[in-house]
Parts: structure tokens; sequence; C-alpha cells
């Protein structure tokens, strides 16, 4: 997923919304001209925050403008994840709080849209009775006229329509994006990787790519608006291919645009990784030298049984030519503890795995049983909450103090970092990304300017982040 990196926090897509809606050169804002205003609320992976863009999008080419805060939306629609159980509680305990919100103002329709939608299609009613409109990832198109279905019915079912479809890659729509630093593109929708623990392929439908005709168009207008990084994003990014074009070639393509200094992309599956991909990585300054790779399993018994396609000791190797190719890399993992059938030696070997990699940031889960997935249907949740609570602790304490360690390393090194913004903390700081993914914080300083990137030297760190100053002579 996500990668699809999963978030606790929803982002608020309001002022991209509104940015974008100024801003369009296309003209397509607006058309259909009605006063409605929408409100998005995100949930889940970066997938979602790129849906959510492209909902905006659709929304405000049929005349939507966005709302400035819940309280003046028309329209509420909640983009959600069904990764773990924790997700979608957390989506109900929000749409449990909306409800109380609609009943003060008649005539607001609130939306589930996303994974959770496809997940639990009818069943969500059963819990949430005032959303009005469930609707799947590959529905969006249609969401306007739903929503007028929703505004018209004077039923209390909710409008659904949780069709998968195959060829949908919502080639010619323009995500209504920030404009920023940094920017989204969805090259890939789906997912044909049947993981048994994992709802994402009965959520998002099969796997197909974007045409990279639509890839570039996106690229360039980015470019063209300013940005400086674009992130490919797919649920299995380097499985792409598109009509003999691969997932290398792409990659290749984007770099080559002017204006975009670095190219990003999320979540590479390991067996995608081919030689010709590494070539092109290695060969390519402008392709990050931070790549996330979820391992999920140290086991080969439980790599098996959740059918990821690979042996610890392919694993292993790929990170050796991945490292052979690119020393600087950095590198992210996702773990799952507590899979069913977890021995003590399962999970020892899963640390053995984290100490020997030194991966510079995980993931790291306890597994949540999905219904719907093979390992629901077939391998029994048998590993106790309190087990999984320990196995989970145990493998965060060691990243962290790996985290520690290896950040501290990186005092007195000079990085070429991307400026993305104020830090939160302060508006006399910058925040900005080194090549590998790292967050830098230093003092604003001379003539340097947002999405520039300037050379930094690190003066100390904390386990997730390092602090420095812009190096003399810039
Ligand atoms: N339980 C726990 N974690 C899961 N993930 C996916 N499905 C589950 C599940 N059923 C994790 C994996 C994946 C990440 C996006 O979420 O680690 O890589």
């Amino acid at each position: 997923m996500a990668r699809l990196k999963i978030s606790d926090e929803p982002i608020d897509l309001i002022d991209l919304i509104n940015n974008k809606a100024q801003t369009s050169e296309r003209g397509e804002y607006n058309s259909e001209g009605n006063d409605l205003k929408v409100y998005i609320e995100t949930y889940g992976c970066q997938m979602n925050v790129a849906d959510s863009e492209l909902m905006g999008g659709i929304m405000m080419s049929h005349g939507y403008s966005p709302a400035q805060s819940i309280d003046e939306a028309d329209v509420i629609l909640v983009n959600t994840c069904a990764v773990r159980e924790k997700a979608e509680e957390r989506v109900f305990g929000r749409v449990a709080t909306l409800s109380g919100l609609k009943k003060k103002r008649k005539g607001v329709i609130l939306g589930v849209c996303g994974c959770m939608a496809e997940h639990l299609k009818t069943k969500i009613s059963e819990r949430a009775p005032a959303v009005d409109l469930v609707i799947g990832p590959d529905a969006y198109r249609r969401l306007p006229e739903l929503i007028e279905r929703a505004r018209s019915s004077d039923k209390f079912d909710p409008v659904v329509d949780v069709r998968l479809d195959r060829r949908e890659t919502y080639e010619g729509i323009t995500p209504a994006r920030q404009e920023g630093v940094s920017g989204w593109i969805t090259i890939q929708r789906g997912c044909d990787k049947f993981c048994t623990f994992c709802i994402v392929p009965y959520t998002r439908g099969r796997e197909r790519g974007v045409a990279p005709r639509e890839i570039l168009r996106q690229a360039r207008q980015l470019a063209e608006s300013g940005t400086k990084e674009i992130t490919l994003l797919g649920q299995t990014v380097n499985s792409y291919v598109y009509e003999g074009v691969d997932f290398a070639d792409l990659l290749t393509a984007v770099s080559q645009i002017d204006g975009i200094e670095r190219v990003r992309f999320t979540s590479p599956y390991p067996v995608d990784y081919t030689p010709k991909l590494i070539e092109v990585m290695a060969k390519t300054p402008k392709i990050s030298r931070y790549i996330h790779l979820p391992v999920q399993s140290g086991s080969d018994e439980i790599l098996t049984r959740m059918r990821r396609g690979y042996t610890v000791g392919e694993f292993r190797k790929l990170v050796a030519d991945l490292r052979a190719a690119m020393p600087d890399l950095a590198m992210s993992t996702d773990i799952i503890v507590g899979f069913p059938g977890e021995s003590e030696a399962d999970h020892q070997q899963t640390l053995d795995l984290v100490a020997e990699v030194r991966f510079d940031f995980a993931y790291m889960f306890k597994y949540s049983e999905r219904e719907g997935t093979f390992a629901h249907k077939r391998i029994d949740d048998d590993i106790p909450e309190a087990t999984k609570g320990r196995r989970l602790t145990e493998v965060i304490a060691l990243q962290e103090s790996i985290c520690a360690e290896d950040m501290a390393k990186h005092v007195d090194e000079v990085f070429d970092v991307l400026i993305e913004g104020d830090s939160k903390k302060s508006a006399s700081d910058w925040v900005g990304r080194t090549g590998t993914f790292k967050s830098v914080i230093f003092p604003k300083k001379g003539d340097a300017q947002l999405g520039q990137i300037v050379p930094v030297r690190v003066l100390r760190n904390t386990s997730h982040t390092l602090i420095g100053e812009i190096e003399c002579n810039s």
C-alpha cells in the first residue's frame, strides 16, 4: 500500500483544492457553475492522498468549490483505508462525529469513499446510518452524478457504487493538486499480488498501468507549475508495464523533464526489481537514493505463508545488489509481527534481519485479520494479542536504536537538501529533505528559496531528523 504508508492522522486537502481551483490553466473548473462546496478528508496511504486530489479535480470540473472548513461544506467526503482494522475503526469514529453535524445542518451529504467503502459496501450503513454515499475507488468519475442522486433521494438507503473496473485509470483527469515543491502522480492502480494478509487486491481491484502519455502530461504540467520533486505512485509500482514501456523506461522519461530535480517512487515490490531498473537508478542522479522495500518478515516459513514470492535469502541478495549499485542508498521497510503461526524463532529471525540490514526507517504493524483475504478464510489468527504487542514493542525498540545510531553517523556530513517549506516549529527555520529522504531542519539564511537545493552541514540529530546549517559560500 501505502506504498503506501498508512497514517492515522487525517490529511486536510482543503488548501490543496483551493489553491488549484483558482489556478487551473485549462479553465476546466467551475465549468458548470453550481454553488456547492465540498470538503474532502483523507485517511491512509499516499495513494489515497492522490485519489483525494483526483476527486477534487473531478468535483471542481463540475462546478463545486472547496469548503474552507467542514462547517460550510454541502458535501463531505471521507476517503478511507481498510488495510488494518484500526484504520476502519478510526473512520467509523469520525463518521459518527460527522453524523452529529448532519443532524444540525440538514441537507449536507456525507460520503464514505475508497477502500473501506469497497470492503464493507452496504454494511457501512449498518454502523453509520447517516452515510448518504458509499463510493469505491473506481467510481470517482461518477461522483457528481452520485451526489446529485443522493441529494434528490428521499430514501434512507445510501447511494452505493462500488463497481470495480479493470480499465479505469482516470486518464484525462487533472487532479486538484496543491502547487508546491513536491507532487504525486499515480502511475498504476490495483494490485495482482494477493499476499494472503492483504485486503488491497479486493478493495482496489486488479493491477493496471496508467498510459505513459498521461503520466508525462501530468509530470510536465507539474514541472511547469514549479514542482521540483515527483513521486510516482503504485501499489507495486515497479511492476508497472504499459504496452512495452516498463518502470525503468518511465523513470528515465520522467527524470528527463526540465525543472524536475528529483524523482521518487513508492511502493516497490521486492521481486519486481530488475537488473535494468537497478542500473537506471544507479546512473540517474535525479532518482532518489531512498527506497521503500517492504520485507514483512525475516522467516522463510512466514514469507511462504504470506505468499510474498521471495525468500529471506533473495531479499538479502536484493539489498546487497542495490547497495552495490548505489552505496549511499537509504532504505525503509514494512514489518508485520504476529502473522498466524509465527513462532518465537520466526520472530527472532525478523529481529535478526532488522539488525543485519539496518533499515533507515521501518513501519511496523501487528497482524490484523481482514475479512475476505486468504488468511482470513484459511489461516487461524492464533497469536494472542499480548504476544503480538510484545513482539511489536521488541522490533520497534530495535529499529529505534538503529535509527538513533545511524542518524548520529551523519553529523558533520554535507547533504544537498531540497527546501520543502517552513519547519513546523519555527518560521525562521527551513525543513527539507536529503536525496536519501532524510528530514533536515536548518535556519533560513541568505537568499535560499523554497524549492531550491542547498548544501547543508549536519550539526546534530534526533533519531528521525538531522539539524544543520546552510554551508557557507552558497
Ligand atoms: N495486518 C497488518 N499489517 C498489514 N499490512 C497490510 N495488510 C496488513 C494486515 N492485514 C501492512 C503491510 C503493508 C503495509 C502497507 O501495511 O506491512 O506493507
